[in-house]
């Protein structure tokens, strides 16, 4: 009876470890092509309803809901793999560096901008979420002073709790729409640097654009800096087959946002407001690599367990922004690999 029992035990073991080296294996190979993402559009369609995802106007409350659902759960997974509160790309160097920082390696581009900002000056971030960049800028530079913008009330309430435990006087986050910022915001300038990680991504209409760039204009010290850390709409979208603008579209949608800005539209509007572009970094493939491990997980999921993705996007609302969430994790990948997406830095001054 004993030798029986582990005997069936010995059995499952082996079965089970061979299946996950072969899983293993399968993952390992992965890559997100143009023929995957077919066959992946039609599994993500049997199991989440696309098609809502592209009708709906993301304004202000559906990015509040997502966020407010999401944050303190799913960016949870987040800050588990890379050890930080940062709710942004982890980028990964072509070459392997000696220390682990790929989440905070978009502060670099911050901290070349900082000139005169790091005695006594004034930082506006936009869309803080945990407070992460400002915190931790905020302790590199005693001496300047950081102000983060937000739309979610729990970011705000997190982010001044987590700066006071951390003994910081010199940052403070508040309520406030980037694309409309209130006059109290204004009065805090003029600011030496305005930035933002992955948030003015969602300025994703021309209107939300000219609200924040005219703010820029008048809040920005003459030669300030405007840095944008973010993901764009490819130069080259409109003339991307349709699948693979569909991709970023979903990707978008996921992350609540209707279009984002690319490149070159940046840069018009930008001049228009008088603002010129001084850099443009591309690290597309560095944020590639992180967005394909997140990719081969949803790939596996839609593959292997589709109706267990189905039974709990269904199960609440909350669990909805995590299909949400979950699309743009299965999307982004193909988006970056295939052409209509790019990742990067754009840097503006404040004058010609
Ligand atoms: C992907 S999170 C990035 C958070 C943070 N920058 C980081 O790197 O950890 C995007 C953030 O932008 C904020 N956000 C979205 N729309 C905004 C708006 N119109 N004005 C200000 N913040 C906004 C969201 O609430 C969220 O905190």
């Amino acid at each position: 009876m004993v030798l029986a029992f582990y005997g069936y035990l010995g059995i499952s073991i082996a079965t089970l470890s061979t299946l996950g080296l072969m899983l293993g294996v399968y993952a390992f190979r992965l890559k997100p092509t143009r023929s995957r993402l077919q066959r992946d559009l039609k599994r993500l369609a049997s199991v989440i309803p696309l098609g809502e995802f592209l009708q709906k106007d993301y304004a202000a409350p559906s990015v509040v809901q997502y966020y407010a659902s999401t944050t303190f759960r799913d960016y949870k997974l987040l800050a588990l793999a890379t050890g930080s509160i940062a709710m942004h790309s982890l980028l990964k160097p072509a070459r392997s560096m000696p220390y682990r920082c790929g989440h905070l390696k978009q502060l670099l581009y911050v901290v070349a901008q900082m000139g005169d900002a790091v005695h006594g000056g004034k930082v506006l971030e936009v869309g803080f979420g945990k407070g992460a960049n400002s915190i931790f800028l905020a302790d590199l530079f005693p001496n300047a002073n950081f102000l983060g913008i937000d739309v979610v009330e729990e970011h705000v309430s997190y982010a001044n709790d987590y700066g006071s435990t951390r003994g910081l006087t010199n940052v403070a986050f508040t309520l406030d729409d980037a694309s409309t910022p209130s006059a109290k915001t204004m009065a805090e300038g003029p600011f030496d640097l305005i930035f933002g990680v992955e948030s003015f991504c969602h300025l994703d209409s021309e209107e939300k654009l000219t609200g924040f760039l005219r703010f820029a204009r008048q809040c920005l010290k003459p030669n300030g800096r405007l840095v944008i850390v973010d993901g764009y709409r490819s130069a080259s979208f409109e003339n991307e087959p349709e699948e693979v603008q569909h991709a970023m579209m979903l990707a978008e949608s996921g992350f609540r946002i209707r279009a984002m800005p690319s490149k070159p539209s940046w840069q018009l509007m930008a001049s228009t407001a008088r603002l010129t572009l001084v850099d443009d970094v591309d690290l597309t493939p560095e944020a590639l690599a992180f967005w394909t491990q997140g990719w081969k997980v949803a790939h596996v999921l839609l593959l292997l367990l589709p109706w267990a993705v189905r039974a709990y996007v269904a199960s609440s609302l909350k669990h909805a922004e995590t299909g949400a969430n979950f699309v743009s994790v299965a999307t982004t990948a193909y988006a970056m690999a295939l052409g209509s997406a790019v990742y990067g830095v754009l840097v503006f001054k404040n004058g010609s």
